[in-house]
């Protein structure tokens, strides 16, 4: 099964709806200019909630081949959620993906792994694509070694889906989100190897094979590559390295 790469760039709280207007045109002919097949290695943008109606205008009026989706999303459908957004709302805004249960939103928020199960099912009833994102700390790897919690976070996340569905599977290792301390393509690899075996457990060996794994962390276009050579690393999740157009886009274009 060729799964088709995804180069995801989590914009975090930066850049307003101007800026949000700029980039994604910027991004879209930089890419176009060098003639990036967008059907071999798609390209995600997760803007805060506040630029996504401008970054859905955009694509639909220029017709621009990226895809875009929320930063995170609420568990419960509609009602008394001061300060939350709906699958509903973001589906009404095209989006096509949604990233779930990041680990800012599980320490500094509070999020549990209940809650990120009920997020995935509300992204699913609404036909959005979540991508699920699990990692341990430095400590977890001192204690449990590296695969335990991620593929715990994962069991659990999946707790509400039963069929198959178009998830996408994000495998962060806290102590590599903006340190610029990546984890070693082996260290992506072996993770994202027992991930699949719980991919495999839980949703059949088909739903597996086509579902894609992200390694996120210090990515950058220096590295990408060695990620991508991973058989089990379906992409990115890019952070720091997401903000810059230049850079962003030769993340994109990692085999050239
Ligand atoms: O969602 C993205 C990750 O948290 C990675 O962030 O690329 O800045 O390390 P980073």
């Amino acid at each position: 099964v060729r799964r088709t790469p995804l180069i995801a760039g989590n914009w975090k709280m930066n850049l307003d709806h101007l800026q949000a207007i700029a980039f994604v045109q910027k991004l879209a002919w930089s890419l176009k200019d060098a003639g990036h097949d967008f059907t071999a290695v798609e390209v995600s943008v997760f803007p805060p909630f506040t630029d996504l109606r401008s970054v859905q205008t955009l694509v639909s009026a220029d017709k621009l081949p990226l895809a875009f989706g929320g930063q995170d999303v609420s568990e419960h459908e509609s009602g008394a959620y001061t300060g939350e957004i709906s699958a509903t709302f973001l589906a009404q805004l095209e989006c096509r993906y949604v990233i779930i249960g990041h680990s800012e939103r599980r320490t500094l928020h509070g999020e549990t792994d209940e809650q990120v199960a009920g997020k995935v099912a509300a992204a699913l009833a609404h036909n959005l694509s979540p991508i699920i994102c699990v990692g341990e700390t430095a400590e977890d790897l001192e204690v449990h070694g590296a695969s335990a919690v991620p593929v715990a976070q994962l069991r659990a996340a999946l707790a509400n889906v039963t069929s198959a569905a178009d998830i996408v599977v994000a495998y962060e290792p806290v102590w590599a989100i903006g340190s610029g301390q990546a984890a070693t393509p082996e260290q992506a690899e072996q993770v994202a190897a027992a991930l699949r075996a719980v991919l495999v457990e839980v949703l059949g060996e088909d739903v597996a094979a086509k579902t894609r794994i992200l390694y996120g962390g210090s990515v950058k276009s220096s590295n990408i590559a060695s990620f991508m050579r991973e058989p089990n690393v379906d992409g990115a999740l890019v952070g720091g390295a997401s903000l810059d157009v230049a850079e962003f886009a030769s993340i994109v274009r990692y085999q050239k």
